[in-house]
């Protein structure tokens, strides 16, 4: 797996399950708000914090720093990475997708997910990416608190800039768009379960095997 040989201060299966999270929840809102590109909106939302990982590896000590503030202030990491490192991981992951040679759509979702207002114009990928990371660091499936309810990460301030790009999210009312982005965060959730929790699976069906036999 990609790093896997490196220390990092995240957590990686912490990491993965938020860039899974992210993934799903954002090809399920192109799917109820009629996007094409399900594969691009998936990888986007797979990679869209792989800046974090260069910044865990590479400046491991200050960015434990940044995720204990960003903890106990619960706002998002971006907002302590510009004090502390003077550099957000929007920023080193937009670096990183460069020196992969990743497709340039997919190389600004990663610098712009933490502000799509900064891409001119915003891509539909930027903002469904954005809107899913929000919700899933919102709902449980972040780096390991919950955004303040306090800022701008409610849910109906993370719906609401969706209505002016995607017509579709017009239709939806506050209590069809959160019941909506907390069943895609929960079955994401479980997937997570699935996928990262192997040695569960595996130790019980050994352990049901040997009383079978
Ligand atoms: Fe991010
Ligand atoms: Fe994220």
């Amino acid at each position: 797996m990609m790093f896997a040989n490196l220390k990092t201060t995240v957590g990686k299966e912490m990491f993965w399950r938020h860039a899974l999270g992210t993934a799903l929840v954002a090809q399920g809102l192109g799917h109820e708000l009629g996007v094409k590109g399900a594969e691009e909106i998936y990888l986007a939302g797979l990679l869209h914090d792989v800046g974090i990982l260069v910044n865990g590896v590479l400046f491991a000590e200050e960015f434990g720093d940044v995720l204990e503030e960003a903890k106990q202030k619960k706002v998002p990491v971006e907002e302590v990475e510009k004090s502390i490192l003077g550099f957000s991981h929007a920023e080193s992951g937009r670096i990183l997708a460069e020196l992969w040679r990743l497709p340039v759509d997919l190389s600004e979702v990663i610098e712009y997910h933490c502000q799509p207002q900064d891409q001119k114009p915003p891509s539909d990928i930027t903002l469904l990416v954005h809107t899913a990371d929000l919700t899933c660091q919102k709902l449980g499936l972040g780096y390991g608190y919950e955004l303040a309810s306090d800022d701008a990460s409610s849910l109906t301030r993370i719906w609401e800039p969706l209505c002016v790009r995607f017509p579709m999210a017009q239709a939806f009312n506050e209590e069809t768009y959160n019941h909506l982005l907390i069943h895609l965060v929960s079955e994401a959730d479980i997937l997570a379960d699935h996928v990262f929790t192997p040695t569960m699976a595996t130790k019980r069906d050994v352990h049901c095997d040997s009383h079978s036999r």
